[in-house]
């Protein structure tokens, strides 16, 4: 009980400075809850608007992929230089220290394997586990122009009414089929849907042509796909260009960690995401940390 004999009479109402009532630092997202606003807070850096996500959650669908086969040697290593780390529960529960406060991307959607009709997925993680694990941000799938497309768009509305009910944002992945044409036109309209229909943000692939429209007309913060593995220069220019061009960051794997030296290449992706560094001189700090592991005999990757 506070001890009520020694009262002070309050006077610091600084009359002569109204409250602020300041915005909120994401595209689109001020009308959003304050638990909402603080999850995305940890998500995207508040000083630069952007993040550096790194995805590990391939494994759902595809198995122990090449750089995922010990997440416990090669991807623990990682975490100190990552903002978000996307993953599955099951990786999370058995291989991720709890002590750990990166913030968390739960892969929630899921059903299928490499094996059969990818689109076919269901929500695989009810919302209440996603509470429990304390997690940032929900990601689901979404298969615009898929054979399920339907299915994997009302996945996304459940848990963005999920979500909303308890302050967890979702992330909506927009999955490119096989035969789809990977250009602004399709992506501007998977975007497009999925923050029409709520997704508090929206990962998408980078296109060479008129990717700065797809950020223009999308009204939440876009994080770019990685992708399949390229050269370190070209994966460093790719994510140049798509943050130059709109986007709020990344969200990349195999870029990462099929690097030769993943530690360097996430810092040396950190730089461009978030220091506006150059492809070339963010190439050269990869280089140079890549030499300095390799002479400190620190295991890279
Ligand atoms: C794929 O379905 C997963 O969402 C991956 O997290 C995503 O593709 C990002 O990984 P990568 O940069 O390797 O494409």
């Amino acid at each position: 009980m506070p001890d009520m004999e020694d009262l002070r009479e309050a006077e610091k109402f600084h009359l002569d400075t109204p409250q602020q009532t300041p915005g909120f630092f994401l595209k689109g997202s001020n009308g959003l809850d304050w638990g909402m606003k603080n999850r995305l807070s940890r998500i995207f850096n508040p000083n630069t608007g952007r993040t550096v996500m790194l995805a590990i959650d391939h494994g759902y669908f595809q198995g122990p992929t090449t750089g995922l086969e010990r997440i416990d040697l090669d991807i623990l290593p990682l975490l100190q230089h990552a903002d978000t780390l996307m993953l599955t529960r099951g990786i999370l529960r058995s291989l991720i220290p709890p002590s750990n406060t990166i913030p968390i991307v739960l892969r929630v959607s899921g059903g299928t394997s490499i094996l059969k009709e990818l689109s076919n997925e269901e929500i695989a993680v009810d919302i209440e586990d996603s509470i429990r694990l304390n997690v940032c941000a929900m990601a689901v799938q979404v298969f615009i122009g898929g054979e399920y497309e339907r299915q994997s768009i009302i996945n996304m509305t459940r848990m963005v009414d999920l979500g909303t009910r308890y302050g967890i944002p979702t992330l909506a992945v927009t999955a490119v089929g096989k035969d789809m044409a990977r250009d602004a036109r399709y992506f501007r309209l998977a975007t497009r849907i999925c923050a029409e229909l709520g997704a508090h943000y929206i990962k998408t692939y980078y296109v060479e042509k008129g990717f700065e429209t797809v950020t223009a007309s999308c009204p939440v913060p876009i994080v770019m796909a990685g992708g399949k593995k390229i050269p370190e220069l070209n994966a460093l220019t790719m994510a140049y260009n798509a943050v130059q061009q709109g986007a709020a960051g990344v969200d990349m794997g195999r870029n990462i960690f099929q690097s030769e030296a993943p530690t360097a290449m996430l810092q040396a992706i950190k730089a461009v995401v978030h220091e506006n560094e150059t492809p070339q001189k963010a190439f050269d700090l990869y280089m140079t940390l890549k030499k300095e592991s390799s002479s400190q005999n620190t295991p890279e990757g």
